[in-house]
């Protein structure tokens, strides 16, 4: 069974708390059950981690692309938050360890402020789901299991 990593960037770990209005009462704990659920009936196990720090988010993407190519891993569902708008780093290491990336937004970025309408991860992303809540992440792990499951 291959598993799925869910990689979360800077202030996710505040949701639930973080502007409700924006991102709902949903905590990331919660969060994770979610995509649990979603994996378990589609035969993956989930990988769940939560990052403040770009390298580290750079490592674990590194470590992704190793493990899809022995096919241990499937791909990463990834919520790269306000890295999103400005990490050049973050696409780099995505097309560099040439892994399957699925970017999810809780928000619509798109009705927000102008700064979150251009993402640098878009490009090297396999889909993109953006406005859909936590649900958002369900839909991801669905996309990725759909477009990488040979
Ligand atoms: C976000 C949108 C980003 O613009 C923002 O910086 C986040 C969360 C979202 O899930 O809607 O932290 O990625």
């Amino acid at each position: 069974m291959s598993s799925i990593m869910v990689l979360n960037g800077p202030n996710l770990n505040l949701l639930g708390t973080r502007e409700p209005e924006t991102y709902g009462h949903e905590t990331l704990a919660d969060v994770e059950i979610l995509c649990r659920d979603a994996a378990k009936q589609l035969g993956h196990d989930i990988e769940f981690h939560q990052s403040n720090h770009e390298g580290e988010l750079i490592e674990l993407i590194h470590d992704a692309g190793r493990r899809v190519k022995t096919g241990e891993m499937l791909g990463v569902v990834f919520n790269p938050a306000a890295y999103t708008h400005t990490s050049i780093a973050l696409q780099d290491a995505i097309k560099g360890a040439n892994v399957p990336v699925v970017e999810v937004h809780i928000s619509n970025v798109h009705t927000r402020e102008t700064f979150r309408h251009h993402s640098y991860i878009s490009s090297a992303a396999i889909g993109i789901v953006v406005g859909m809540g936590v649900y958002g992440y369900v839909l991801g792990i669905q996309g990725l299991v759909h477009k990488q499951q040979k």
